[in-house]
């Protein structure tokens, strides 16, 4: 196994060095289609990417160019979004409904994306509507350049693990619960690289095997790609030594279990060193997690705590009815998308939105519909503070950054709250929980110009509004800072009939 992975990265060196002039492609070509699973001992029409449910993984090495043409064969408009890739000055590709438009059934979009200055273990999921509860998903591992020094050995063998809830209602049956304004059931099951507990359905543990060889050290990456609930994963009677999250390698700490929040990304390093013949994976939803669980790891990193930040925003998520309806919101507002995706709005000036539309603060008032977007300039530093003040767990992502998770608590943030926080080796990520009745504080260098999509990973509260656009821009609209419109953008709702490179008078 071993020698395999020698002579793999031999080979990547001979083809860097062959095309050096240019970094890597790696071209992928997707077809999405619907196909029978049964995950949890029921057929399920699943979306499935060139036949398999999960996707496939994507493999690539930092800098790495990704061309990906993906052919929407569903009977219904489709778009994946990558969590995680940072798409640095080009979230053009981000492929969430604020960005990108969809591809119409029967169509095909080629992303083109670049990994850029990227390690780590992230995923990809289709974004609209309810798809994720279809699956439509897979992982993405970016290694590290060759001679760039990986703080351990290389493993033995590395293993995607995808996690997540499951129901046995089809997404299109949820997305109707959730437009008549009701909320969902408790997921049905919990899946492992899609597939359910062995003979169990219902709430019981999940458990697959691995085959491996006695004394050696595998990695696993882990990422909860689920709708909801935060897992607890372990291998019974091993260790897990925490290795990587979401791009940055951390200081290695081992752990018996670990909890993988909705959206959250792992690797760990696991050592084949008791008696049996297998490792045993369990992963199972716990619900009495709070503030006094796991701290976030600390990790050696630039000294983004002697930088001021020069903005604070306060977000409190709400959950609540607007006509009789369920709703979730963020400062008050419950996001409506609109018909036209923002960035391209933005681009071709066809308005549609307003910026400030969603406060800095909480505004205490009731629940309200809008198309929230928050003006920021490029460059600045900020200090976002997420307060959760329900009894669930909360676990938010933004697109287009890595943050660094300075401070998490129970109770109120106050100003006071700051002298807590770890301004010397906390960890950078792009998914961090908030727990129940609890805060947690952000510090984001805004360094990538775009439209750039802040939400919780509770799919259903997504879906609802619990997210909003942040709108990082910069006056220059230099190149230097942002990537034109690609070429092969498709344009719908007020930007159809426009042209992606518009000719200048
Ligand atoms: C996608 O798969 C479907 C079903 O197998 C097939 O009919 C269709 O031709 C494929 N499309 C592409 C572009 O490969
Ligand atoms: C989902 O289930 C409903 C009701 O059983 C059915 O009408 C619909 O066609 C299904 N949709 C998909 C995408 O399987
Ligand atoms: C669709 O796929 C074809 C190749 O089959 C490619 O030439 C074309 O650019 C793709 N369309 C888009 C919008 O990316
Ligand atoms: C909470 O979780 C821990 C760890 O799984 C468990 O030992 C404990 O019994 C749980 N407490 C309650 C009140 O459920
Ligand atoms: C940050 O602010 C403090 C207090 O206002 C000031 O003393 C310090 O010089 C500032 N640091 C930087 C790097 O600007």
């Amino acid at each position: 196994m071993r020698l395999k992975l020698a002579a793999l990265s031999a080979l990547l060196v001979v083809i860097f060095t062959a095309v050096n002039a240019e970094d890597p492609y790696r071209f992928f070509t997707w077809n999405v289609t619907y196909g029978d699973i049964y995950p949890l001992g029921v057929r399920q029409q699943g979306i499935l990417i060139n036949g398999q449910f999960p996707g496939p993984d994507i493999h690539s090495v930092t800098n790495d160019n990704l061309i990906i043409n993906v052919f929407n064969s569903l009977p219904e408009p489709f778009l994946l979004s990558w969590n995680g890739i940072l798409q640095r000055r080009n979230s053009w590709q981000d492929g969430v409904y604020g960005t990108t438009c969809p591809i119409p059934p029967g169509r095909n979009f080629t992303y083109t994306l670049q990994v850029k200055d990227q390690i780590g273990s992230f995923f990809y999921f289709p974004s609209l509507a309810f798809q994720k509860a279809a699956g439509g998903y897979g992982a993405i591992r970016v290694l590290s350049r060759p001679r760039i020094p990986v703080p351990f050995d290389d493993p033995a063998g590395d293993y995607t693990i995808l996690i997540g809830d499951f129901y046995k209602s089809n997404h299109t049956s949820l997305k109707a619960i959730l437009d008549r304004g009701k909320k969902l059931k408790f997921p049905d099951g919990i899946l492992i690289n899609g597939r359910g507990p062995n003979g169990i359905t219902g709430s019981g543990p999940s458990g697959i095997s691995f085959p491996v060889e006695q004394g050696k050290t595998y990695r696993f990456r882990i990422s909860n790609v689920g709708l909801q609930n935060s897992l607890n994963f372990r291998i019974q009677n091993h260790k897990l030594k925490l290795v990587e999250v979401e791009g940055t390698h951390s200081v290695q700490t081992s752990y018996s279990w670990l909890d993988v929040h909705v959206g959250q990304s792992y690797s760990v390093l696991v050592t084949a060193d008791q008696p049996s013949q297998d490792f045993y994976i369990v992963v199972s939803s716990r619900t009495n997690l709070t503030a006094s669980g796991p701290r976030p790891n600390p990790q050696g990193s630039y000294h983004y705590g002697l930088i001021n930040t020069t903005r604070t925003i306060k977000l409190v998520s709400g959950a609540g009815q607007v006509n009789g309806k369920q709703r979730y919101a963020v400062n008050s507002v419950s996001f409506v998308p609109t018909d036209t995706p923002l960035k391209l709005a933005d681009f071709f000036k066809l308005g549609g939105f307003r910026l400030g539309s969603i406060s800095d603060r909480p505004t205490g008032g009731g629940i309200y519909q809008d198309t929230s977007v928050m003006a920021a300039d490029f460059r600045a530093y900020i200090e976002i503070i997420f307060e959760n003040q329900e009894n669930i767990v909360q676990s938010w992502h933004l697109d287009g950054y890595s943050f660094f998770v300075v401070g998490m608590d129970g109770g109120i943030w106050s100003a006071d709250s700051r002298n807590q926080y770890n301004l010397r080796d906390a960890i950078a990520r792009c998914t961090t929980q908030v727990y129940p009745n609890s805060w947690t504080a952000i510090y984001v260098a805004l360094d990538n110009v775009g439209m750039w999509n802040l939400r919780t990973e509770f799919w259903a509260r997504q879906y609802l509004g619990q997210q909003f656009y942040l709108r990082v821009y910069s006056p220059v609209e230099s190149i230097r800072d942002e990537f034109p419109i690609p070429r092969n953008a498709r344009l719908c709702g007020k930007a159809a009939g426009r042209h992606t490179r518009p000719v200048k008078p």
